[in-house]
């Protein structure tokens, strides 16, 4: 009988592609993917507990399968991704949920099939959570989102920021070695892949625990501008401010391939608050670190994450980072209300701030984040941009693709241009996307 798998996935780009290689396993081993869950022989959770309403989502999400299970009981439901590696949280998911077969950790992504086989006619929910790595180097991947495709340099963060659980999670940094991250790009670039986004909780952290054996994240990005040649876009994300070297920044500017796009996670612009976020820079050490790559780069979109309501986040260090953000002039913007994480610092620090006065922040946060974004994008009308074609979308009945900047364009055409470099003239903007014709 054909066995067919379905995965629901969540958070950030480090589960999407931990996803893939969930696929890749699963496929290797001779399923295929199903419609839909209820298609399934095997539903896989990859879950994400960076936020309460992360978390949340996925509760409701397995919770609503119970009946699906009772009805179907040689489905085998999974979980894993970093709600599981959380103390206590497997115990916790398996009283909640007794209907789950298999509960594994980050750590345990390529044991999966193994504890799949060992699941198989037990009963009782089988749990692997550890906190040493299973990881291989060659994990097979059933890549999901042509053109673009992930790599993974640097897994883990040791950077402790006070609200955040991803170190508790994901465990200590280590980097892949140069030359495996090489070849990985060579090969996806290619076999056609357009895009090629290098993946680490901190990427400027990279080579760090190589203890300056390997080389960091300016070598990487220049052993990839050598060694992998032709038309494709190089990005990477995220980066720690206090990371973010001269080296690495004149790197990117001198890789052809490295799109002049920068995402810089500002979190607040208090130097209060972010001595207490344990962020390790000051708002104008972060203002010269915008300055230093407008230097190199000075047509560069720099984008960031920021949160309000912090504890002790008063109206002055609120509008302090309104502030920072308006000098900073960002593309765009993720913006955030503080989640209370368990065992994080943060939790147990005084003066949490009430949800009304969050709430009343992040709106005028956004507001004001939203008419600066839409001013970047307005002044895109009438230039002529290259397109890297993504995808097609059906409401709309156009196709869509970011430039090197980040921007989503729309677009029409009469054949098929996904995976295609196409160039186009905006004709109009609303917010953050843009309009365009195939010149
Ligand atoms: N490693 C990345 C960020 C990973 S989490 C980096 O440092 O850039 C993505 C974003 O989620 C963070 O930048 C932060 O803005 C937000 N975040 C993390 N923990 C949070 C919490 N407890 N509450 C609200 N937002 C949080
Ligand atoms: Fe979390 Fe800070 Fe590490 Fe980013 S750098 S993952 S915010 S601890
Ligand atoms: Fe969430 Fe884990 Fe990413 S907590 S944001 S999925 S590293």
């Amino acid at each position: 009988m054909e066995k067919r798998y379905f995965i629901h996935t969540y958070g950030c780009q480090m589960n999407l592609h931990e996803s893939e290689k969930l696929a890749g396993l699963l496929e290797n081993a001779g399923y295929t993917l199903a419609s839909e869950p209820e298609s399934a022989e095997v539903i896989l959770f990859v879950t994400c507990c960076i936020r309460e309403n992360a978390e949340q989502k996925v509760y409701g999400h397995i919770g609503a399968l119970k009946r699906y299970k009772t009805e179907n009981p040689n489905v085998v439901i999974a979980v894993g991704g970093c709600m599981t590696q959380q103390k206590g949280a497997a115990e916790k998911l398996k009283e909640k949920f007794p209907f789950v077969d298999v509960i594994f950790g980050t750590h345990n992504l390529c044991d999966f099939m193994r504890l799949l086989e060992e699941k198989s006619g037990r009963k009782k929910t089988l749990i692997e959570v550890t906190e040493e790595d299973s990881e291989s180097e060659n994990t097979p991947m059933t890549r999901s989102s042509f053109p673009n495709a992930w790599v993974n340099v640097i897994y883990g963060c040791n950077n402790f920021c006070t609200y955040c659980i991803v170190p508790y999670v994901r465990g200590r940094e280590r980097s892949r070695a140069i030359p495996d991250v090489v070849a990985e790009v060579k090969k996806l670039v290619e076999s056609g892949y357009k895009e090629v986004t290098l993946l680490g909780q901190n990427v400027n952290s990279y080579g760090n625990d190589l203890k300056g054996e390997g080389g960091d994240f300016a070598d990487l990005l220049d052993a990839i501008g050598r060694e992998v040649r032709g038309k494709y876009r190089l990005r990477f994300m995220s980066n720690h401010p206090k990371d973010l070297t001269e080296r690495l920044v004149a790197a990117m500017a001198r890789n052809e391939n490295a799109c002049h796009s920068v995402h810089l996670p500002l979190q607040s612009g208090s130097n209060e608050i972010l001595r207490r976020m344990n962020r390790r820079y000051t708002r104008e050490a972060y203002m010269e670190k915008v300055g230093m790559i407008r230097k190199y780069m000075p047509d560069c979109a720099i984008s960031t994450d920021v949160m309000v309501g912090f504890p002790g986040e008063t109206d002055a260090d609120f509008e302090d980072t309104m502030d920072l953000m308006e000098r900073a002039d960002f593309a765009s913007a993720f913006m955030f209300v503080y989640s209370r994480r368990q065992g994080t610092p943060a939790d147990t620090m005084p003066d949490q701030i009430p949800e009304e006065v969050s709430r009343k922040r992040i709106m005028e946060m956004v507001a004001a984040q939203n008419a600066r974004t839409a001013a970047h994008s307005a002044k895109y009308t009438g230039r002529t941009i290259e397109i890297l074609c993504e995808d097609y979308d059906d409401k709309k009945q156009m196709y869509l693709g970011r430039d090197e900047y980040g921007r989503m364009g729309y677009f029409s055409s009469d054949k098929d241009e996904r995976g295609n470099f196409v160039t186009v003239k905006v004709t109009e903007t609303n917010g953050i996307s843009l309009y365009c014709e195939k010149v």
